[in-house]
């Protein structure tokens, strides 16, 4: 599975570029506002980090609009995802630059029907929200299940991006689903090496191989 990191913050996506563990990055008008930067000048800078596809969503909601502001925010990168709403129009869209050859991201999928719509209209990536389902006391990951064995049963090239990541789990159970890429915030990410007994038996060979008095170099 694919890790992308859903952030704006330039300084996480550095760090967490440098360890050799990201595929990606997402933004979103939220994460652009969280950064308090302009979109361009950063989604600049985030494309120059990673090799990886780079989402910056479109903030119009109307086909020729949308059109307007796809055609700007691929100019900024090859490495550019175009991030659209899961609407008619931004279906429309999505179909329309897949038909260019870049990349799209169709966003805020809440149901299998929407994937599904999202994959016959070329989608490069589909997000659906886990953690914004779980919160209407919904399961989010049951709709990653059902997307998986639709886009199985026809086919599709379209990846499931998990998105919505609140929780290690949700990744773990992301992977187990067979979901080709999570986009995960920083903090989460940073998590998932964490296990008490990893430092427990850690501190313990630290503490036999110092009195050995050996050096391995
Ligand atoms: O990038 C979209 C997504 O991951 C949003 O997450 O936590 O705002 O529901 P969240």
């Amino acid at each position: 599975m694919k890790f992308f990191v859903d952030t704006a913050d330039t300084s996480e996506i550095s760090e967490l570029n440098a360890l050799g563990l990201l595929d990606g990055v997402t933004t979103n008008p939220s994460l652009i506002l969280k950064s308090g930067r302009d979109i361009l000048e950063v989604t600049k800078e985030i494309c120059g980090i990673v090799d990886g596809p780079v989402s910056a969503e479109v903030a119009a909601t109307e086909y020729d609009q949308m059109m307007r502001e796809a055609d700007v925010l691929s100019k900024i990168a090859d490495n550019i995802c175009i991030k659209v709403p899961l609407t008619f129009d931004g279906l429309k869209a999505c179909k329309a630059i897949t038909g260019d050859g870049r990349m799209v991201n169709v966003t805020l999928c809440f149901s299998a029907n929407q994937a599904l719509l999202a994959a016959k209209a070329g989608a490069t990536f589909i997000s659906p929200f886990v953690g914004r389902i779980d919160d209407t006391g919904e399961d989010g990951m049951e709709l990653i299940a059902e997307i998986r064995t639709i886009y199985d049963n026809y086919d599709f090239d379209t990846e499931i991006l998990t998105a919505s990541v609140r929780t290690v789990n949700h990744v773990k159970q992301a992977a187990l689903i067979g979901s080709d890429v999570a986009t995960v915030p920083p903090a989460i990410l940073k998590q998932l090496v964490k296990h008490p007994l990893t430092d427990k038996g850690l501190d313990a060979f630290l503490a036999d191989w110092a009195k050995t008095g050996q050096k391995i170099a």
